[in-house]
């Protein structure tokens, strides 16, 4: 008797992921929820950063100061290239630093997270851990920031998706959506 086999099924391509943006665009709850969906590993650069220092990110800028933390920012990303079926969020000065476009393209696809000016007010101003925000005017420097750092996101990222009235987890499946659209099985 003849049997018919099936096919075997098309090995998924497990492509990673990596969400850019802001301080308070949502990357790394977002991103969680986008691993955990998807059965893959989650990274966060601030927390990779952070636990091979010994030490918090408000810490570090103060003891050892930004470009050191780039550095180590740096490292970070490129321990990561080469792994599969990984969702990284990004600190959001990370695209900032052009040695670390290529690095993040390798990684894999480049996802932006956007909101309103006014909801990433309304998110970072929740929590102090952030030490470039640790001016005299806070609110003003966040506007500087995202009128410089704005153009750089745009020009590197593949993806675009605003959350500024989305909850995560519909942030999450825009994300998922995403990948499915850049014709990677997700
Ligand atoms: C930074 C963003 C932070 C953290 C550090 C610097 C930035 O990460 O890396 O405070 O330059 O925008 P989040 O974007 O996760 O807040």
């Amino acid at each position: 008797m003849r049997t018919t086999r099936r096919p075997p099924p098309r090995p998924a391509l497990r492509q990673s992921v990596v969400l850019i943006g802001f301080m308070g665009s949502g990357k790394s709850m977002v991103g969680r929820q986008v691993a955990g969906r998807l059965g893959y590993d989650f990274a966060d650069s601030d927390t990779l950063v952070s636990v091979r220092a010994g030490m918090s990110i408000p810490e570090i800028f103060e003891r050892h100061g930004e470009p050191w933390f780039r550095a180590a920012e740096t490292r970070e990303l490129e321990r990561l290239t080469g792994r599969s079926g990984l969702v990284l969020a990004t600190g959001g000065g990370v695209p900032t630093i052009p040695e670390n476009i290529p690095i993040l393209h390798r990684i894999g696809l480049i996802i932006w997270l956007t909101a309103s000016n006014d909801v990433l007010w309304e998110r970072v101003s929740r929590n102090k851990n952030r030490p470039l925000l640790h001016t005299e005017d806070p609110r003003a420097t966040l506007e500087q920031l995202i009128t410089a750092r704005t153009p750089i996101y745009e020009s590197i990222a593949d993806q675009r998706i605003d959350s500024t009235h989305l909850r995560h987890w519909e942030a999450a499946d825009a994300v998922i959506q995403a990948l499915r659209n850049a014709d990677v099985p997700a």
